[in-house]
């Protein structure tokens, strides 16, 4: 382990107001997506999408890092550049996802365990060589009737442990992604709950496995009622409900936090990220960022549609999800962004 070098790559991940951008879709997950869009599910179409998103320029004002899939990491733009290469081309450094999705759990009915460790020190030398500088491993957290349960939330802890140090051991920083998800009628305070109750769990497992805590960037849900919960909370009720969160359960040596989306429109998801640093920014150990998916992607695969024709309609909107991402890590994103011809 190289403790300097890790420090720096994970400063470089949330360096001059930007973020990062999840483009890691797994091929079911990307099929699915396609197929709500009327794009074709196939390995070109995936392939073409993602050279879309690589070739838009200007993305590296808004973005310090990209997160890639198997798949991606291995293929080329049109240009016949590999997609890391191509990223760095854009002062983007390469990411890569390296879990097994999760599934369901043992003996826990409704619960999920991610698995994935199996083999990971080697796939991580080769991701190393293919030019990954960070990689991501999410573990999924579902609020129910009498779940979580200590158990799904140990053993997701101990395995993001288990595999932030096996990433720190080859050079690589850990995006650690533990995510509560919205799914659920439960308010906020139960979100509040839980994700303070992971929290706490998942950096006792990164401790006991002597993962070096300013070489790693944490990736949460912000603490948000679930969609079907009646009550639905303000941003700046949101803000403060996650920032209060976070200070209970993040040590200042982490250097930052960069939120999932989860399911919130992208709007949502800037407003949230901006009133938490506007009104918190100066007060907080770590910088607040983005690592979003669908909140900076799902306008521009809308766009696409599989058709040539639309790569650069798509790649505007992009861009302007991706400023507007970047203008709420700033504090400064407002409902006018939406409208104004400046971002797009
Ligand atoms: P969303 O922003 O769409 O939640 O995706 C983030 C992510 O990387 C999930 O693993």
């Amino acid at each position: 382990m190289n403790p300097a070098k890790l420090r720096e790559t994970a400063l470089a991940l949330v360096a001059d107001d930007k973020g990062l951008l999840a483009m890691d879709e797994s091929t079911p997950t990307a099929n699915k997506r396609f197929a709500a869009a009327g794009i074709p599910e196939n390995e070109e179409a995936r392939r073409a999408y993602r050279d879309l998103i690589v070739s838009t320029v200007g993305l590296g004002e808004c973005l310090n890092g990209a997160i890639l899939v198997d798949e991606t990491i291995r293929q080329q733009t049109r240009n016949g550049i590999s997609f890391p290469k191509a990223l760095e081309q854009q002062n983007i450094l390469p990411g890569i996802k390296v879990d097994a999705g999760a599934k369901p759990m043992a003996a826990h009915p409704a619960e999920k365990l991610t698995s994935g460790l199996d083999g990971l020190r080697e796939r991580l030398a080769e991701y190393t060589r293919l030019g990954a500088k960070f990689a991501k491993w999410r573990a999924v957290i579902t609020i129910g009737d009498r779940i979580p349960s200590l158990g799904c939330i140990e053993a997701n802890g101990l395995l993001l442990a288990l595999y932030a140090a096996l990433c720190q051991e080859a050079g690589l920083v850990p995006i650690v992604e533990p995510e509560v998800l919205m799914d659920g009628d439960h308010d906020l305070a139960r979100c509040a709950d839980v994700t303070e109750t992971t929290l706490h769990a998942v950096f006792q497992q990164l401790v006991s496995q002597r993962v070096l805590l300013e070489g790693m960037i944490l990736k949460p849900n912000m603490v948000v009622p679930g969609q079907k919960s009646e009550r639905q909370s303000s941003d700046s009720e949101l803000a403060e409900a996650t920032v209060h969160t976070l200070l209970r359960t993040v040590p200042a040596a982490v250097p930052g936090i960069a939120f999932l989306s989860g399911g919130q429109s992208g709007e949502q998801a800037c407003a949230r990220l901006s009133a938490m640093n506007s009104s918190y920014r100066g007060r907080l150990p770590w910088a607040l960022t983005y690592s979003f998916a669908r909140a900076i992607q799902q306008p521009a695969m809308d766009i696409w549609r599989g058709e040539d024709a639309n790569v650069p309609a798509a790649q505007k909107a992009l861009l302007h999800r991706a400023r507007c991402a970047r203008a709420a890590r700033q504090g400064q994103y407002t409902a006018a962004m939406e409208n104004s011809q400046e971002s797009r």
